[in-house]
């Protein structure tokens, strides 16, 4: 091994972390990639280390001085929130993730009202309330269609879109069934949704692509929310007018604000965007690449990931400038029959190999290894993900290799891509 490469750490076990450890594994200045969890997809990429707890930052904090890692990469949000980048902060080990404190622009949906409502970025109306009888008295006042929210981390579970004011005053009863609960309720916007991703050190932001993703489990977006069913990039929608109003209005006045707060955020920002007719409004933000979408940035993002997240990590974006690929990409997620509710697992996936050979990435989420067969073991198994000339190329190609996995078990949409290209004739 060259001295100069690093040892990098990889946190997280899903599609995510997948796409990630396929695009960190290709970099000049990545030596061992080392990924925990880990799934049998970052195996081909790195070691897994599937017995280090990551919520838990002393143990990673041991884990880095033992294995002499020069540089982490969390991946999901809940690491994140439990404060494993303070502890690796604190050990002098550099990293790339927000911490505890900037993490709650996704832990807690008040929070990041607040923080719109003090700095003036445009975002829905909103209400924040823990007691049922002020909040029921708001809802009556406003009226439907109106939109109630758990506070604090809840996987989009915790979301009611209410038609009607009946719906609305049963989603406060129930989510404040719970003591200590907190809701907050916000306008209805309509619009298209879009997502926007930002690299941050604190106190620049660099713009880091765009994607639109489908959360219902059905075709024709039908069916209750899940984690995503599959996205493409870039956002067609998403103009550079509207991207460079986006970096003005939202994403640099959070940066200002989070560092007026002494909280500056450091990572990826993932802002959920939607495009009304007033502009772009925040509909919320994630501290952390999207899953499946950051399967299709990674296969966009032609230049090195490892230089742009240590800078952002190190604060110092300076001079970075991410290069994309002219390629659209589409990923289609296969689940496991049940998803999103309590899902099958155990059923064997075959012909990866025969996707990726039809010129597919497949990254892996919930699989497992097991007497040399791969097998599903979670909601959301594999994202098949494809590039193309355009959006429609993408796709074609992406159903054609998916076409090739021999997993009868497993579901999927038909239409993911369909609001950037229509509907899907095969
Ligand atoms: P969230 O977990 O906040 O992203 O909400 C999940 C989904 O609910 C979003 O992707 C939107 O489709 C929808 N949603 C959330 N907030 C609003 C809103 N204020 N108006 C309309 N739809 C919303
Ligand atoms: N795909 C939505 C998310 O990662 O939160």
């Amino acid at each position: 091994m060259r001295t100069d490469t690093l040892t990098i750490l990889l946190i997280g076990s899903g599609g995510r972390e997948h796409a990630l450890a396929w695009k960190l594994a290709q970099s000049p200045a990545c030596g061992r990639l080392l990924v925990a969890p880990g799934n049998p997809g970052t195996a081909a990429h790195g070691t897994n280390h599937p017995g280090l707890d990551v919520m838990d930052g002393a143990a990673v904090v041991a884990f880095c001085r033992r294995e002499g890692v020069d540089f982490v990469v969390v991946g999901p949000e809940a690491p994140l929130v439990a404060g494993v980048v303070d502890a690796l902060d604190a050990a002098g080990i550099p990293a790339f993730g927000p911490t505890r404190a900037a993490a709650q622009l996704e832990g807690s949906k008040g929070f990041t009202k607040e923080l719109c409502a003090e700095f003036g970025i445009p975002t829905a109306d909103f209400a924040r309330f823990s007691a049922p009888e002020p909040a029921l008295a708001y809802l009556r006042a406003r009226g439907a269609p109106i939109v109630v929210k758990a506070d604090g981390l809840a996987a989009g579970k915790g979301v009611v879109v209410a038609e009607t004011l009946a719906e609305a005053e049963a989603a406060v009863a129930n989510l404040l069934a719970d003591p200590g609960a907190e809701v907050v309720i916000e306008e209805f916007l309509s619009g298209e949704e879009a997502s926007f991703f930002a690299l941050c050190d604190g106190t620049r932001a660099v713009a880091f692509g765009t994607a639109q993703d489908h959360k219902r489990v059905h075709d024709g977006d039908r069916g209750p929310n899940t984690g995503g069913m599959g996205a493409y990039s870039p956002a067609p929608i998403l103009t550079p007018a509207l991207e460079a109003e986006v970096m003005a209005r939202i994403i640099q006045p959070t940066l200002d604000g989070m560092r007026a707060r002494g909280t500056p955020f450091r990572g990826i920002l993932y802002a959920g965007l939607m495009l009304t007719a007033e502009g772009p409004k925040l509909i919320e933000y994630n501290v952390r690449f999207g899953d499946p979408e950051c399967q299709v940035l990674m296969p966009r993002l032609s230049g090195d990931l490892v230089p742009a997240l240590r800078a952002a990590g190190a604060g110092d974006l300076a001079g970075v400038a991410p290069e994309w690929s002219p390629q659209a990409a589409l990923t289609v997620v296969m689940a496991a029959p049940g998803y999103p509710g309590t899902v099958a697992r155990g059923s064997e996936i075959r012909g990866i190999d025969a996707a990726e050979a039809a010129g597919a990435l497949v990254f892996q989420a919930g699989t497992k290894q097991a007497d040399g067969r791969l097998l599903a073991d979670g909601g959301r198994v594999l994202a098949v993900t494809a590039t193309g000339a355009g959006i429609a190329e993408a796709q074609a190609r992406a159903y054609a290799a998916l076409a090739r996995i021999d997993w009868p078990e497993g579901f999927y949409r038909r239409d993911i891509g369909w609001r950037a290209v229509g509907p899907r004739s095969a």
